[in-house]
């Protein structure tokens, strides 16, 4: 069954790429309300394309929100394990569109790489599972596993409501363990193994002071600025050590312990790699801790956007009546992210000088989580990593956020494989999103055999 599939897969290496083109063609950025169309549409291609590679029960759930996709293939038998794929079929926003070299919704090849928005974060990823279920099911008629997949549309704007669909449909998801490919390697043939998520706490804050925007020399000097309030309630959040002053902000961070220190210390780092891929002159962060360890498993705490006040071209003398900010937090085992947004916004009204009111309110959040890196399934997860790009994976803590990870604890009591085909060069988020192609192929591979691995 096994080489039949991987034949299957190799032989039809051209149509995957088609078709993924196909799938990423359609714009389903799940931020901008102008874009509801696509996101149907892509969840409709993507039902679709489920049935149409031998999937039963494929269907598109509609959500209060952007719709979940299921379908499911069940005939393993119940003493085969029952396999979770998870993926998000939505993507981020392409601004600033000027600085893409391609079209970002027509996927474009150069060289070894496929460029268009969500080639790696997530389709393309995503859609490494389709082919690999495709090549069983064309080429023998069965899975060697039960497989239940679930695809969201709103990853990308923590939507609350997948939440609400796993809670709903625990019976439903039921499953052994879930494999998420939405992550990176470290390098080309450096796989690795994430057993660490971050959490996240995104509010936003709008300081008030003067009834309208006022000429600010008829009044500047007498009454206190919101943009200037607004900075310097920003800029007390941290100290000068890099450490965040929000008061409790820490208090449920399980410090490191030295074998977790070491094991962060033995993942690959090269600081001129770092400083080359931001384009910072320097790294920065919080004393005592080294950058692999800020990065993954210490809390933080951004300024995402702040505005106010005049912003066109040339001169406005003038005051403004409102600024505002979107502040975020990377949180980490065990910080809870609605508490932590309650002591934040909580904080920011406290330390408003009195001349002004602040306006808080939560955008969304997710929680961190941490995985058993010795389950039966991390373990041939390890080995067929190695088998199809030749080295050892290394485990890994990731700094950004899959929130569903923690959920699918909690409420199905599984952990997750995040089989991460990603490079960290993707530019995830950012103009020229890529995806390396030989991972995609090779992506492929190590999801038949792992299918193959973990049937028993
Ligand atoms: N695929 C990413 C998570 C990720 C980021 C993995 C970087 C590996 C490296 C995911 O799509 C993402 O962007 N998550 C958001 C979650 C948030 C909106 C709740 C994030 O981390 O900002
Ligand atoms: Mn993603
Ligand atoms: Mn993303």
């Amino acid at each position: 069954m096994l080489n039949s599939a991987l034949q299957y897969a190799q032989t039809h290496r051209d149509d995957q790429l088609h078709e993924l083109k196909d799938f990423l063609s359609i714009p389903s950025i799940s931020a901008l309300p102008e874009h509801k169309a696509d996101m149907q549409r892509a969840a409709k291609w993507l039902a679709d394309h489920f049935t149409s590679i031998g999937l039963h029960n494929a269907a598109v759930r509609p959500t209060p929100g952007h719709s979940v996709v299921t379908a499911e293939w069940l005939e393993a038998g119940p003493e085969k394990p029952t396999v979770l794929i998870y993926g998000h079929y939505d993507v981020q926003p392409v601004d600033p569109i000027e600085l893409w070299h391609t079209d970002p919704f027509q996927a474009e090849i150069k060289g070894d790489y496929l460029y268009g928005r969500g080639t790696s974060d997530d389709k393309g990823q995503l859609f490494i599972h389709l082919k690999a279920v495709e090549a069983y099911l064309k080429s023998n008629g069965r899975l060697p596993v039960n497989v239940k997949f679930i695809v969201e549309g709103e990853e990308e704007i923590g939507g609350p409501n997948l939440d609400a669909f796993v809670i709903a449909n625990k019976a439903a998801l039921k499953a052994d363990v879930a494999v998420i490919s939405d992550t990176a390697m470290l390098g080309i043939g450096r796989p690795s193994l994430v057993y660490g998520l971050r959490g996240l706490c995104y509010i936003q804050v709008e300081v008030t002071g003067p009834a309208r925007d006022l000429h600010s020399g008829q009044y500047g000097g007498a009454v206190y600025n919101p943009l200037q309030a607004l900075c310097e309630m920003i800029a007390s959040l941290k100290d000068r050590f890099g450490r965040i002053t929000v008061p409790g902000f820490y208090d449920k961070v399980v410090p490191l312990d030295e074998a977790e220190r070491a094991r962060i210390a033995g993942v690959p780092f090269n600081l001129t790699d770092f400083l080359a891929e931001t384009g910072v002159s320097a790294a920065w962060g919080e004393d005592g801790y080294t950058i692999k360890e800020r990065v993954t498993a210490r809390p933080t705490l951004e300024i995402n956007g702040i505005w106010g006040g005049f912003q066109g071209e040339g001169p406005k003398t003038v005051l403004p009546s409102k600024a505002g900010a979107k502040i975020s937090c990377r949180l980490v085992a065990n910080q809870d992210h609605l508490e932590i947004a309650d002591i934040l916004q909580r904080h920011l009204k406290q330390i408003a000088p009195p001349y002004v009111t602040v306006e808080t309110k939560r955008l969304h959040g997710g929680h961190g989580a941490l995985i058993n890196v010795n389950s039966k399934y991390m373990r041939a997860a390890a080995d067929v990593l190695k088998q199809v790009f030749g080295s050892e994976p290394v485990y890994e803590r990731e700094g950004g956020s899959i929130p569903i990870v923690a959920t699918f604890q909690t409420e199905l009591g599984i952990d997750s494989v995040m089989l991460g085909f990603g490079l960290p060069d993707d530019g995830l988020h950012s103009p020229n999103e890529r995806f390396y192609l030989p991972n995609f192929y090779g992506g492929i591979e190590t999801a038949i055999k792992f299918l193959s691995a973990i049937s028993g």
